[in-house]
């Protein structure tokens, strides 16, 4: 028997419900995981509450780490007793699941199971982000919004890495603090400071080369007015509300703006582009150039707490859940 999640009807954390099944027989190209850490991601949240529509009822849970149990016998891709990890793949709230082979990367010596589920894919967001979809340099000044939150953290340190300045948005003078001590040059507090206005007067009215905003509603129309001309603004999340419509006239005014909504979906799950993608996360965190602020205090047990915490603006880092079924 498993345990994993089921969301019958969208609503708050109080819907997230535990059931017990059998799990089902391996089909070609897929292996058995048994979770060690489950990694919690925001858009859990959007799957939840059903901001992110999925027909019901559902499984919850995108990223996880765990052990290879059992395989297919046509699965060449991994042994049984290799530690994978994988994102992406609707499930991870459970003990143990079946996948796709072809959907896991084998997490190195060098890096433990936990770690794997706390980086991988907020990693794999920063690495897309800040390398292929803008490619970020030292001669680039970034807002990034919410800098202390899981992804924001881990982008501090990768953008410092690529030698950019860095302006930042927080919601508490703590989160301020720690976004600071992961490379973060500038921190506005955005709750009580006019983020647009500090912006203009920390770059001499130039305005920043792009806009990373995984805030939406709250913070995305706004930033127009943090950019320079032929700046780009990348929303990628959603954590006050969806980013209301954008007139196309309204980039055109404030001065040619690129404007894009990547997901990971596209820039992340083509093999191609997971196994690029997650060895430089690997690597990166192995070279100690991204250090992981992980939030310990969560079990798989605990998942309603954790998504209540998240969506309250109490935490800060990655939240990984350790499977304590
Ligand atoms: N498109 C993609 O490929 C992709 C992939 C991964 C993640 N994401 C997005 O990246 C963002 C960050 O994800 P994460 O998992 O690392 O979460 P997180 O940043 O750890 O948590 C979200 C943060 O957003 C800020 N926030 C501002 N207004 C909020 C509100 N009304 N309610 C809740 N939070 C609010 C809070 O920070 P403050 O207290 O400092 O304001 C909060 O801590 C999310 O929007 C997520 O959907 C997108």
């Amino acid at each position: 028997m498993i345990k994993e999640v089921e969301i019958k009807t969208n609503g708050g954390p109080e819907r997230i419900l535990w059931k017990e099944r059998e799990l089902e027989k391996l089909k070609p190209g897929q292996v058995t995981i048994e979770h060690t850490f489950v990694g919690l991601n925001f858009i859990d949240t959007y799957h939840r509450s059903g901001l992110y529509p999925l027909p019901l009822p559902t499984k919850l849970g995108m990223e996880g780490a765990g052990i290879v149990v059992d395989k297919s016998s046509d699965v060449n891709e991994c042994e049984i007793g290799d530690r994978v990890a994988y994102v992406m793949a609707l499930g991870s709230y459970s003990t143990k699941r079946n996948i796709e082979a072809s959907k896991l990367v084998k997490i190195p010596d060098s890096i433990s199971d936990q770690q794997a589920a706390a980086v991988l894919l907020k990693g794999m967001t920063v690495e897309y982000l800040v390398e292929r979809l803008f490619k970020v340099n030292n001669t680039h000044t970034v807002l990034f919004h919410a800098v202390a939150g899981g992804v924001g953290l881990l982008a501090c340190q990768w953008l410092k890495h690529l030698g950019a300045k860095i302006i930042g948005t927080a919601g508490t003078e703590e989160k301020a603090a720690l976004a600071k001590q992961n490379g973060c040059d500038e921190v506005i507090l955005y709750k009580s400071e006019n983020f647009v206005e500090k912006v203009k007067y920390l770059t001499n009215d130039v305005g920043v080369d792009v806009v990373y905003d995984g805030v939406g509603k709250d913070t995305a129309i706004l930033g127009l007015d943090c950019l320079k001309p032929l700046g780009t603004m990348v929303v990628f999340g959603n954590s006050s509300g969806n980013c209301p419509p954008i007139d196309p006239g309204l980039l055109a005014s404030k001065g040619s703006l690129f404007f894009t909504r990547p997901t990971l979906m596209t820039y992340g799950t083509k093999k191609k582009d997971l196994l690029h993608s997650s060895a430089r996360v690997f690597e990166m965190l192995s070279s100690n150039k991204i250090k992981l602020e992980i939030n310990t205090s969560y079990n798989l047990s605990d998942v309603s707490k954790a998504h209540i915490d998240l969506e309250s603006r109490k935490t800060f880092g990655s939240i990984v859940m350790k499977n304590d079924y």
